[in-house]
């Protein structure tokens, strides 16, 4: 993504809790951060993750609309804040192929599992349920098919047979934390 001397600018998509969105924001205050936020959007005026922008004084917009329409503000204010890079993290619609086509610039999301494996949702059960060895999380770039872009990181760990899902999530949501950080300083570092 090219070396500069200033820091890259990220918007992050969310829909509901943000700790992914935290964990950005806290490594973003970092010297060695290579990145810092400048614009949180969520599709849910009640998403408790905006918190966190509006803690950090962060800009944050919250738009209930259609998607068609979500994604039109979205890319006005991409522009507006000249932004490099969107994160979408627990941002719960598929955004279209016309908005990763306009957007211009890269679309990245953290995914709870080991892709390809368990695309889509209630990946923690479903580990369990099939009696995967292993579960992680990944942090790939969006396209238009589902889950499915060019992986940037990937974190693996040990499901236990005393694990059930609850246990396995937190215990990956702190490998994703990891991983989302790792991710941006790898592009970043390019
Ligand atoms: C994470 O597990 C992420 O992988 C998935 O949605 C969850 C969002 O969590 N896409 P949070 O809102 O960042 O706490």
């Amino acid at each position: 993504m090219g070396k500069s001397n200033s820091k890259k600018k990220i918007a992050v998509f969310i829909s509901g809790r943000g700790s992914n969105l935290k964990n950005l924001i806290k490594y973003s205050k970092l010297k060695k951060s290579k990145f810092t936020i400048c614009l949180v959007l969520s599709n849910k005026s009640n998403a408790k993750g905006l918190k966190y922008a509006r803690i950090n004084k962060i800009k944050n917009f919250s738009f209930e609309k259609k998607l068609s329409l979500f994604e039109k503000k979205a890319i006005k204010l991409i522009k507006k804040f000249k932004i490099n890079i969107v994160c979408l993290a627990g941002f719960m619609r598929i955004l279209s192929p016309l908005f990763l086509t306009r957007v211009k610039i890269p679309v990245i999301n953290i995914h709870p599992s080991l892709l390809p494996r368990l695309k889509g949702l209630n990946t923690h059960s479903r580990a369990i349920k099939a009696n995967h060895k292993y579960s992680g999380c990944t942090v790939h770039f969006v396209e238009n098919k589902l889950d499915s872009g060019e992986i940037i990181v990937q974190k693996k760990i040990k499901i236990l047979k005393k694990d059930n899902p609850e246990t396995l999530a937190k215990k990956i949501l702190k490998l994703e934390h990891k991983a989302y950080v790792e991710a941006l300083e790898k592009l970043f570092n390019f």
